[in-house]
């Protein structure tokens, strides 16, 4: 089982991607760090942790990052609601599953002394990664790959040319993209095509408590495009690890407008570079990844009993 380390801000989406991760058989989730993102680090903590009592998983959560690295903190409650989940109600959480302790330094001693070599899936903005690799240096030889949701080959969804994740916290992605680890990317694009159709979204509710669960959330979803078609971009990234065969990857090199005015919070990827710093999702076999996310869902049901 691969080690890996979620770093989230639910967040609709990243409550699916959550959910599979948790019950994949091929990894062993060491803890998960809610950060600022989608809403405040207060809804993403309790989210994360609503999550945990529903799915009856205990996976040590770490609070992280409530504001990013530079600017001022961004929201998207219009998309996600104001506590980042709505249409849900989630039973109490279980507060007894903080641990306490910063974010990189727990992240850190957890990374250092598994055997292994762990895996960063970030699903939010990327502050805590970016503190971590900035504090603890010696953490890098000890990671096997960073994989992310965020940035965008055209138009963006934060700005014309940003999305999200990356316009939350762009230098903290900048340091990401300059660890010199492998990154993997799964921009914008890639969850726009990976869209559910109403026929798939009634098999997923169908699915038992954990697919209504999630049919009740993204249906509550606003996309602010006003499109009917239902994306879920953070379990992209899950998919590049777990279903690589839904994806074509390409090498670029990635950097991240840091001082433009119009367009600060870009990730300019260049494909055409000889030196490259990530792998970039262009393509997503939409079926199959359709396929692959419903069979997850179900693996959680069952998983959950
Ligand atoms: C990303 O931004 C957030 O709103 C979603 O959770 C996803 O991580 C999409 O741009
Ligand atoms: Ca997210």
């Amino acid at each position: 089982k691969k080690p890996l380390i979620i770093s989230t801000d639910p967040g609709i989406d990243d409550i699916a991607a959550m959910t599979i991760s948790l019950f994949a058989k091929e990894l062993d989730v060491k803890m998960i760090v809610p950060t600022w993102g989608n809403v405040a680090l207060e809804y993403t903590l309790q989210n994360t942790l609503n999550l945990e009592k529903f799915l009856h998983t205990e996976v040590p959560v770490v609070v992280g990052a409530n504001q990013p690295l530079v600017r001022p903190a961004i929201s998207a409650d219009s998309v996600h609601g104001k506590t980042g989940i709505a249409g849900f109600e989630f039973p109490e959480a279980d507060q007894s599953l903080i641990k306490p302790g910063l974010a990189a330094t727990v992240m850190h001693d957890a990374i250092m002394t598994n055997p292994e070599k762990t895996t960063l899936l970030g699903i939010g903005p990327l502050t805590d990664y970016a503190l971590l690799f900035k504090q603890y240096p010696d953490v890098l030889e000890k990671i096997e790959q960073v994989i992310i949701m965020g940035g965008n080959i055209g138009h963006g969804n934060h700005g014309p040319f940003s999305e999200y994740n990356i316009a939350g916290d762009p230098e903290a992605a900048q340091i990401v993209f300059h660890s010199g680890l492998p990154v993997k990317v799964a921009p914008l694009e890639v969850g726009n095509k990976a869209h559910l159709t109403p026929e798939q979204m009634q098999a997923i509710k169908a699915c038992g408590e954990v697919g209504a669960m999630l049919y009740a959330m993204f249906s509550n979803i606003h996309e602010p495009d006003g499109d009917p078609r239902i994306k879920i971009y953070d379990p992209t990234a899950v998919g590049i690890l777990l279903a690589p065969e839904c994806f074509v990857m390409k090498k670029a090199n990635v950097e991240i407008e840091l001082a433009g005015r119009y367009t600060y919070g870009a990730s300019v990827m260049d494909f055409l570079s000889d030196d490259t710093n990530a792998e970039i999702a262009v393509d997503v076999k939409t079926d199959k990844f359709a396929a692959w996310f419903i069979q997850s869902i179900k693996q959680a049901e069952q998983g959950r009993k």
